[in-house]
């Protein structure tokens, strides 16, 4: 019995949050657990976007930082689709071709985030990222449809990226139909049901039909605009709650209690200066997170002049006690 009780305690890790996906793997079980536990230590991993998939993508940046900092950010994160570029067929908009180097940090013990910029799947030609002339939103929730017909072919090539990293036991921080509450991308400031009805769609494709099991679902609306809570699908199909963040104050973020009442792991989904004019001082967010957001698992970083490499302190950032890199996960 004493024997038979002691293998059973061996044999089983029990995790205090449990993934949206009742069927993630275990080191996707094992990472949800791990970010949900950094703000008890006042603690957060750093983050760094390097582009859009077969356009910009390049590890420049993060080389940079490493450099500078003698730190390499502990997040990378990609792109799959340059969603304002118009192509036939629209397909080809769509690309993974970064999880060479995705798996490559991962294999370093970084973690990695996917974001998309879906072109708007009613025109035939891609395109329309911020436009959304001919677009019925309910249309993707029948794969019948031509506008359900495009998504689905959509989603099948992210799923097919996706599932290369999953087959590398990648575990991917996953953060589709981002900025959701603002009215700028064609996702965005729709029928908050309609929303609700197509994130659950999305999920249940992934994790159900496409047997995706090495996602975290990352809510992550735009603390510029209003209602951030206001198209959160519900705690079965989201992991992490995020804000995207371009302020020149880190003080002046908006939203934060609203997020952190969702009772979920809390992250910075995007990070950048409103002011892109390589004057911001990114020492000022390690003290912003200090005295007033401090239940965040992650910060990351948007690219280009947006970088804390195109800015000022990244050092001081990347050296913040509370900041977790790669070289020290
Ligand atoms: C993506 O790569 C392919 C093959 O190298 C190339 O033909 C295509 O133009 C690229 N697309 C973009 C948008 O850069
Ligand atoms: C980083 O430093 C190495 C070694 O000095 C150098 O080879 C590399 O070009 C540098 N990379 C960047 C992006 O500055
Ligand atoms: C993406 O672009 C690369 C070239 O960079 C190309 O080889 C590949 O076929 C494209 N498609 C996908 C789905 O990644
Ligand atoms: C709407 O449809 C028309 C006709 O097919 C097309 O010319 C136009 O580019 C479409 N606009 C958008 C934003 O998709
Ligand atoms: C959206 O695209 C259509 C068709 O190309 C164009 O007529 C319209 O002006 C665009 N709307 C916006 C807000 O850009
Ligand atoms: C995946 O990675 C985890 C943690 O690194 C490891 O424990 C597990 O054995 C790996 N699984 C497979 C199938 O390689």
């Amino acid at each position: 019995m004493h024997f038979y009780l002691k293998f059973l305690l061996i044999g089983i890790v029990c995790y205090a949050r449990e993934p949206a996906d009742k069927g993630a793997n275990e080191k996707t079980r094992y990472i949800l657990n791990f970010l949900d536990t950094l703000p008890t230590q006042n603690r957060y991993l750093s983050g760094q976007f390097a582009g859009w998939s077969n356009v910009t993508f390049n590890l420049i940046q993060m080389d940079q930082i490493t450099n500078l900092t003698g730190h390499t950010p502990a997040i990378l994160g990609c792109d799959y689709a340059a969603g304002w570029l118009h192509a036939t067929p629209p397909q080809t908009i769509i690309n993974y071709s970064c999880n060479k180097y995705l798996k490559d940090h991962s294999n370093a013990n970084g973690l990695v985030t996917i974001d998309i910029h879906f072109p708007n799947p009613a025109s035939p030609d891609g395109g329309f990222l911020k436009n959304r002339t001919n677009l019925t939103f309910t249309d993707l929730l029948d794969f019948q449809s031509e506008t359900g017909q495009r998504w689905k072919s959509y989603l099948n090539i992210i799923a097919d990226g996706l599932n290369e990293l999953q087959e590398a036991n990648v575990t991917v921080l996953f953060r589709p139909l981002h900025e959701m509450n603002g009215a700028w991308f064609w996702w965005g400031n729709q029928n908050s049901n309609d929303f609700r009805s197509v994130w659950i769609s999305l999920f249940e494709y992934f994790s159900t039909e496409m047997n995706l099991h090495n996602l975290l679902w990352i809510y992550a609306p735009d603390q510029s605009a209003p209602n951030p809570s206001m198209f959160y699908p519900g705690d079965d199909y989201v992991d992490i709650v995020a804000l995207d963040v371009y302020v020149d104050d880190p003080n002046s973020m908006q939203g934060y209690e609203e997020m952190v009442r969702l009772g979920k792991p809390f992250a910075l989904g995007e990070v950048g200066p409103h002011t892109t004019d390589g004057h911001f001082d990114y020492s000022l967010w390690p003290i912003a997170i200090a005295n007033h957001f401090n239940l965040i698992s992650y910060f990351f970083a948007w690219d280009g002049i947006y970088s804390p490499i195109e800015n000022r302190n990244a050092y001081q950032l990347f050296n913040s006690k509370h900041v977790i890199n790669r070289d020290q996960l």
